[in-house]
């Protein structure tokens, strides 16, 4: 029987690499594990107890908030709020930042999506928790501000999201590889389950919001036509899923390789996922895993953000996918001709022609 290996002590072990290492991201990792299974606890009752539909409020995205979307933020605030490690905490959910009563000895920072996909609950779909985690910038013993949450991806030291699946999963990285355990919900503990994953580096899996197809941009409508072609070599055409639970989409491509992509539209010019809350994160894991993670242009990890809610376009998943989406949407590629459909035009031309001249 393989040995059992929980996530305390799999971030200990990792951790004891670095001589000097304090533990202390082994507490902030189990903050957010103890959190996210009272998240869970819920997520699994909700079918049971009156706390489906929608609260009547919306967030500060102006978008609909559930019941649980609240219960979850709660959840996530309470618990990590008093345990003294965090200077501060920005949730999707919360205009302003969260200071903790026990701020001043915080030395870190925690920016979390307490549950992802809501528009899926109802349905008995995935959904997640986002999280990620920073040094603060301010000194010790003052009180953090939003500067301390304005932090550039790349300065994440731990990232990772909770998914409430067929069975829950924790998938983190602390820049040393990215780990997942699940959770073995009779005795409580997230195990080691999937120790070292790795994107593949082509995947045959797009995910896109095909609906908005009429508010895409040229270069993003050329891309999914280019994936939508027969091409033996490239393993095209590809397979379109999509959730609409970022965390779900996304866990699967980590998995089986392939591209999510939430672009800039005409309707939404800056996308509509959030960077510290979304994005960063996830371009954390992906990149750690071997994967890409731009918003068509840049490295998220590379943004430097301005507000708390800022969004970005993003293109995540296997890197030789996200690569050419990338020239698409810079407008560098072309969709060549599709030779088969060529015989069946001519025909519909001449059809037309035939018919003008009658
Ligand atoms: P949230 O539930 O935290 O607001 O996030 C919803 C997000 C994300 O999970 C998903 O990828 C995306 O919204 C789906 O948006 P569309 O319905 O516009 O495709
Ligand atoms: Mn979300
Ligand atoms: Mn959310």
């Amino acid at each position: 029987m393989a040995e059992l290996i929980t996530i305390e002590r799999h971030i200990l072990e990792q951790q004891r690499k670095f001589p000097g290492a304090s533990g202390e991201l082994t507490q902030l990792l189990s903050d957010v594990t103890f959190a996210a299974k009272l998240v869970r606890r819920e997520v699994i009752r909700a079918g049971l107890v009156d706390i489906l539909g929608s609260a009547g409020a919306q967030n500060v995205q102006g978008e609909e908030v559930k019941k649980l979307d609240q219960f979850a933020n709660e959840k996530f605030i309470q618990a990590i709020g008093h345990h003294g490690r965090f200077a501060v905490m920005a949730s999707e959910e919360n205009e302003d930042i969260i200071i903790p009563p026990t701020e001043k000895s915080g030395k870190y920072v925690l920016l979390f999506d307490p549950l992802d996909g809501s528009s899926n609950i109802d349905a008995n779909v995935s959904v997640g928790t986002i999280f990620s985690i920073y040094k603060r910038k301010s000194a010790l013993g003052t009180t953090a501000t939003v500067q301390d949450c304005l932090q550039k991806g790349v300065d994440q030291v731990a990232a990772g999201y909770v998914i409430y699946g067929s069975s829950v999963m924790m998938v983190y990285t602390t820049g040393q590889g990215v780990h997942g355990f699940t959770l073995d919900p009779t005795i409580g503990e997230f195990l080691l389950s999937h120790p070292n994953i790795t994107i593949p580096k082509r995947g045959k899996i797009y995910s896109i919001n095909e609906g908005y197809y009429r508010y895409f941009f040229d270069g993003i409508k050329k891309y999914i036509k280019y994936l939508q072609q027969e091409d033996k070599e490239t393993n095209r055409p590809y397979s379109a899923r999509y959730i609409g639970s970022l965390v779900a989409d996304f866990h699967r491509n980590l998995l089986y390789g392939g591209i999510f992509i939430y672009p800039r539209t005409k309707k939404a010019p800056e996308g509509k996922l959030r960077l510290l809350y979304e994005a960063n994160p996830l371009a954390f894991v992906c990149e750690q895993a071997g994967g890409r993670a731009t918003d068509g242009y840049k490295r998220i990890l590379d943004i430097v953000p301005e507000k708390l809610h800022q969004r970005t376009p993003l293109f995540i998943g296997s890197e030789e996918d996200v690569k050419i989406a990338e020239e698409f949407e810079q407008g560098l590629r072309e969709v060549e001709h599709d030779r088969e459909l060529i015989p069946s035009m001519l025909a519909e031309v001449s059809r037309a022609e035939s018919t003008l001249l009658r």
